[in-house]
């Protein structure tokens, strides 16, 4: 175990350092008490599970527990668990005289305000507690083992073919990519490939990429680092409006579009047939290039996932997929799917500057996934991910039933329609609340003219521990009316 160890519990937000973790652990716990980040009854998490958030023993969780007992910070009771002790609470600090209109329950719950959120819901991460730290370890020994000794050298930048191998089959089998694995290049996490691609087109002559109207921002950054203009594509209720490509002459200097077309991010939809064909054909039309984002595509919940667009046209589309949502992102493990002709240009371009991922985690992902425990491990998280959204789904309906869920039944992250008008004020209740969450508006590309009201809610994000909590807190701030009565049309 690593001596200077910094492990975050997300729910209860505990940092552990050095090595003796049961004193760590108490003393985190003495101060969440102290300052009132832990309210008196506040019922902690089991031994076991916060054990397993922490990644340390459960013993240590329960020792920790009954000293905090003994010296009368908790307390224990046969059926309720371990709760804070009652005590005299600190008085709250008095609201600020702007207080935003927010719900009056979601204001008196956590009036102390956390410096660090209580409960997190950002998308874009997978429940980090459920990395499979076991089997990991398995393959990983098992790959290490097997590696023959030129695996230690500088290797082909490409990436260790044994992967390339696993993972043509795999995508083939999972994802309906065409995937040779001459063809496939690993890399250190999608903002890695989308950056060599960038650079590729960029020395090739593209000047401009077309961009689906909200998404990551740092995407579009790095596309222009890499010296491309973007410009939004616009959106309507089917989607991207990718007819734009071909129709509207400001999208003539295209020369590539970034597209999550599977499951749009942050908005959920998944891109209709008859627009995945049309985004192929303007590729093919116009010698330009589909970058798919294939970021989340093993969690389909109400169906086969649909397949990659790349299977329309090989030689248009680059697939590009990650480790990032499916394992984690720490890992920084990603792989593109290249058409013949950009092949060994980003080959070169990778190559150039360094060969990024680490030829033994990309032999241990290789064993993880030929051994059948990527399989496993996408199909538990596939369910309890899929549990979460339908919790999330009832919660809403009970508590705010004038709050929309949109978007497909997929990935790790919901769209909660707001009434018009309405998000900032949700905002600013949830960080009242010590919720972390974002609005759409902060995926909107900046020269979209704002158009929707809303939440994205990460909800694969807590651990289970912390998961139910995050939950109620985020029911709290909801509206709970339909929002302004719109105005009687003029006469
Ligand atoms: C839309 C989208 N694409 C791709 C990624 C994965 O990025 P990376 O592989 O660099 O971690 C993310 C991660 O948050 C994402 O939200």
């Amino acid at each position: 175990m690593a001596n200077d160890r910094a492990t975050f519990g997300a729910d209860l937000h505990l940092e552990l350092r050095g090595t003796r973790l049961r004193a760590g652990l108490m003393d985190a716990l003495r101060e969440a008490v102290r300052s009132g980040r832990l309210e008196a009854g506040t019922r902690l998490p089991s031994s076991r599970s916060l054990a397993a958030d922490l990644g340390i023993a459960r013993n240590t969780v329960a020792d920790a527990y009954a000293e905090l007992v003994a010296e009368g910070w908790l307390t224990a009771r046969q059926g309720s668990g371990t709760r804070v002790a009652p005590r005299t609470a600190p008085r709250p600090p008095a609201p600020p005289s702007t207080a935003p209109a927010i719900p009056a329950a979601a204001r008196t719950r956590h009036p102390a305000r956390p410096d660090r959120p209580l409960h997190n819901l950002k998308a874009g991460t997978p429940d980090l507690a459920s990395f499979p730290r076991a089997e990991w370890l398995k393959a990983y020994r098992r790959a290490l083992t097997a590696a023959p000794n030129e695996a230690f050298g500088y290797g082909d930048p490409r990436g260790r073919a044994e992967l390339r191998t696993v993972l043509a089959e795999y995508l083939a089998r999972a994802r309906g990519v065409h995937a040779r694995s001459e063809r496939i290049v690993i890399c250190a996490g999608f903002v890695h490939g989308l950056t060599l691609i960038g650079q590729v087109l960029r020395a090739g002559g593209v000047r401009e990429a077309a961009v689906e109207s909200y998404g990551l921002g740092l995407h579009a950054d790095l596309l222009t680092r890499a010296g491309l203009a973007t410009r939004a594509l616009p959106h309507d209720a089917r989607g991207t409006r990718v007819e734009s490509l071909t129709d509207d002459p400001a999208f003539r200097a295209a020369g590539a579009v970034l597209m999550t077309a599977a499951h749009q991010f942050p908005l959920g939809g998944a891109l209709p047939p008859d627009r995945r064909a049309a985004v192929v054909d303007w590729a093919r039309a116009t010698g330009g290039v589909v970058l798919e984002d294939d970021y989340d595509g093993e969690f389909r919940y109400d169906r086969q996932p649909v397949g990659a667009l790349q299977q329309l046209d090989p030689e248009r589309v680059v697939y590009l997929g990650t480790a990032s949502k499916s394992l984690a992102p720490g890992l920084r493990l990603a792989w593109m799917v290249l058409p013949e002709r950009l092949l060994d240009a980003v080959v070169a371009e990778k190559g150039a500057v360094d060969w990024v991922s680490s030829a033994t985690d990309q032999l241990a992902f290789a064993e993880f996934l030929r051994s059948g425990a990527y399989d496993r491990h996408v199909r538990a998280m596939r369910l309890r991910y899929r549990r979460r959204r339908d919790q999330l789904v009832e919660a809403v309906a009970a508590h705010a039933p004038h709050t929309r869920v949109g978007g497909i039944a997929a990935g790790l992250h919901a769209v909660l329609a707001l009434p018009p008008g309405t998000e900032q004020e949700v905002l600013r209740a949830a960080a009242w609340q010590g919720l972390a969450v974002q609005g759409v508006d902060q995926f909107r590309r900046p020269s979209v003219a704002p158009a929707l009201d809303g939440l994205v809610v990460g909800y694969a994000t807590p651990p289970d521990s912390g998961w139910q909590a995050a939950l109620r807190a985020l029911c709290r701030i909801l509206p709970q009316d339909p929002g302004p009565v719109p105005a009687p049309p003029a006469p």
